[in-house]
């Protein structure tokens, strides 16, 4: 049991048994399956992890977030104890059961929009999001997605194909799923027209609309689906204009909103889903990550009309809801529910600390981020913008060996981003920030 709410480094990690186990990972996995750190798990524990050697380390990555509620919350873990005494798998097609209907019933009520709605459970992220392109193609008779760049949508044919990132997720991986159209995202740090919020006056959510004038029929589009704040892209917050202009080209046009909410959703950013933030409703949503308080799971919500517009047996999987999840998930997005203004306040305070480390380090270019879900970009120099990453991997480096895991983010891999678990203490939040100010006072002095 993780028992120190003050980590300890016992041997500088990765330690003997890491350096071991990390010898049959390298013989028996694929390097395709990458590893951010060398050390392996023995135990977690809310905020906690210890490695096999038993280093302890604050955990500031939450397995890419899919931890919001800590590890192995008790109550969770009480929910998916007792359904272990009942059944494991049925396969919801075969002989249905309660615990997937109640999640579908509980996400209709907290998904945005008062419209009925109806959700397909599946088992990751990429299938949510597979799911809801699925359903819009169906409903619409369209073909064609836009996405945005710099957009992470997953791993599977077409989930890579919307994502932006060619290196290392689409490389080699062809053909890909060719209706889909890219566009310029609102990132303003990088603004891909070189212009200025907000003199830009969302020059690209405008430069979709010329699209459609000029290159491509909106006729031909069944939906845009977006990150309401990019996760994987670096965490990239959008002005407040952008989505809901999103949402008026799509209405102007017959076309489908499709929030990608996998990373921003489930109180993240301190509301349900990251579009609450934007006032935006999308027709439909796709979850996933810290939706199973650590067991894989994962939603796709619609609206009844469009998701009733598939025919029987088009959609769902043999494992999609699995009994275990679905308690979990149910358990989960209650305390997230309590959790909200958690969220909210302690990220707050995350955001000011990292502005005031940037007022002190050249090394952070930006600073955004909305609730706790926050990143700081690195760049060499704060006029050419140049992306810092082998420092952010150094920076990186030295905060596991301190007793920090977390991760980084960004096309131009030059971001950190923080994903505490929204239930962290703030005593626990305010050591990790002290261990990665540390570690970049350190990679900044070298
Ligand atoms: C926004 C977004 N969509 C989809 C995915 C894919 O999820 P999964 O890895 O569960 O397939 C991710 C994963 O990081 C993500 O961040």
């Amino acid at each position: 049991m993780v028992a120190a709410e003050i980590p300890k480094i016992v041997v500088t990690p990765p330690g003997p048994k890491s350096v071991e186990l990390m010898k049959l990972r390298e013989k028996y996995v694929p390097k395709a399956v990458y590893n951010v750190t060398p050390i392996f798990v023995a135990e977690s524990e809310r905020a906690l992890i210890k490695d096999v050697d038993g280093n302890e380390y604050i955990d500031f990555a939450t397995g890419i977030s899919c931890l919001n509620v800590g590890h192995r919350d008790p109550e969770v873990m009480k929910a998916i104890q007792e359904q272990t005494e009942k059944y494991l798998h049925l396969c919801f097609h075969i002989t249905p059961y309660e615990p997937y209907v109640r999640l579908a019933e509980k996400l209709t009520k907290l998904a945005p929009g008062r419209f009925n709605k109806k959700v397909v459970l599946v088992n990751s992220g990429a299938e949510a999001v597979e799911n809801a392109v699925k359903v819009a193609r169906r409903f619409t008779g369209k073909p064609i997605v836009v996405t945005f760049e710099y957009a992470f949508h997953g791993r599977t044919r077409l989930a890579m194909s919307l994502t932006g990132s060619v290196h290392p997720y689409k490389y080699g991986f062809g053909p890909l799923d060719l209706a889909v159209h890219r566009t310029p995202y609102a990132y303003c740090y990088r603004c891909s027209f070189g212009l200025e919020y907000p003199a830009c006056n969302m020059r690209c959510v405008e430069f979709i609309r010329d699209t459609f004038a000029v290159h491509l029929s909106p006729e031909d589009v069944a939906a845009i689906i977006v990150e309401p704040i990019q996760g994987e892209g670096g965490f990239i917050v959008p002005p407040k204009e952008f989505l809901p202009g999103l949402r008026k080209i799509c209405d102007e046009n017959g076309i489908l909103l499709i929030a990608d909410e996998v990373q921003s959703g489930m109180g993240r950013t301190g509301k349900m889903f990251a579009v609450e933030q934007f006032k935006v409703i999308p027709e439909m949503i796709a979850m996933a990550k810290s939706l199973g308080g650590g067991l894989p799971i994962a939603a796709t919500i619609g609206r009844e009309e469009i998701m009733d517009s598939v025919q029987v047996g088009g959609l769902g999987g043999t494992f999609g809801g699995n009994p275990l999840s679905c308690v979990a998930a149910l358990k989960t997005v209650d305390l997230v529910q309590r959790l909200l203004k958690n969220a909210e306040k302690l990220g707050e305070k995350l955001i000011r600390r990292i502005r005031e480390m940037q007022k002190k380090y050249e090394v952070i270019g930006d600073v955004r981020g909305v609730g706790l879900m926050a990143a700081v970009e690195l760049v060499t120099d704060r006029k050419t913008k140049k992306p810092a990453k082998e420092e952010r991997n150094q920076i990186l480096n030295e905060c596991y060996k301190n007793g920090l895991i977390i991760i980084g983010a960004g096309a131009y891999k030059n971001v950190i981003r923080f994903l505490p678990p929204i239930n962290i203490s703030e005593e626990l939040l305010n050591k990790g920030l002290d261990k990665i100010e540390n570690a970049i006072k350190n990679v900044i002095a070298k």
